[in-house]
């Protein structure tokens, strides 16, 4: 047991603590590169490879499930948080299921159907928790088996820190919502990642920087990868 007090279980409270700030936030578009950038680039990066059926997992309060279910795709969300999946089912549009990634980790079978592909827009915050999901994720899928995973871009996120992998968290600054409790997420330098998908079986077909058009930096980075 590490002695470093933040840990995967302490990502699920923060979410659990900051949900309602956190749909507000969403619902007010608090995020500018979200609005700008990141949302339409990975909707993108999912339609340019066509999948029939998707999981959005770690879905929050739900916009990309309904935004890839108005576009025809059938999708699902899945999140560990209550408060987002009931906001999420309150809009009618694409199905959701209350899991978190330890409970798909640790049964053999959530209730849904396999799916063409996996997709984790920022929300693969933990250590263990993460490795052991994305080891996970082969048996939700059939067909085209692709994981999209948009996160923060490590050569910019990593700021003032040494570029080493570790535990940080999410003071939010720069929001309006007042959020109860900082978050925290561990930070995986680019080698990281790649290891991760290679060693849980994955190709990485490519990976897009999105660049955010006033900073001219990476917004953000979205591996796609597929399993064979
Ligand atoms: C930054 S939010 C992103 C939400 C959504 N994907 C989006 O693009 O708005 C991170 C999400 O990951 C979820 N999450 C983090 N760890 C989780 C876990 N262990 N099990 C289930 N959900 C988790 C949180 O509940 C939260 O909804």
């Amino acid at each position: 047991m590490s002695n470093n007090p933040l840990n995967d279980k302490l990502v699920l409270d923060s979410w659990n603590q900051n949900a309602f700030f956190w749909i507000n936030a969403i619902e007010n578009e608090e995020i500018e590169s979200r609005k700008i950038v990141t949302n339409k680039a990975i909707i993108d990066a999912i339609i340019s490879y066509s999948p029939d059926s998707i999981l959005d997992m770690g879905c929050g309060e739900g916009w990309l499930t309904r935004e890839l279910t108005i576009r025809g795709i059938e999708a699902w969300g899945i999140d560990g948080v209550s408060p987002f999946i009931e906001k999420a089912q309150t809009m009618d549009c694409g199905k959701f299921l209350l899991a978190s990634y330890e409970d798909i980790v640790n049964t053999n079978k959530i209730d849904i159907p396999s799916v063409d592909a996996v997709v984790c827009n920022f929300s693969l915050l933990g250590k263990e928790t993460v490795d052991n999901l994305v080891r996970s994720i082969p048996r939700l899928l059939k067909n085209n088996r692709l994981l999209f995973i948009q996160t923060l871009h490590p050569a910019i996120d990593s700021g003032e820190l040494p570029y080493i992998d570790g535990w940080r968290q999410e003071f939010w600054n720069g929001f309006n919502s007042q959020f109860k409790q900082p978050a925290p997420w561990y930070f995986r330098k680019l080698e990281t990642w790649i290891a991760l998908l290679k060693s849980c079986g994955f190709d990485i077909l490519e990976c897009r920087e999105p660049i955010h058009p006033l900073t001219q930096k990476p917004a953000s980075i979205i591996f796609v990868a597929s399993y064979n």
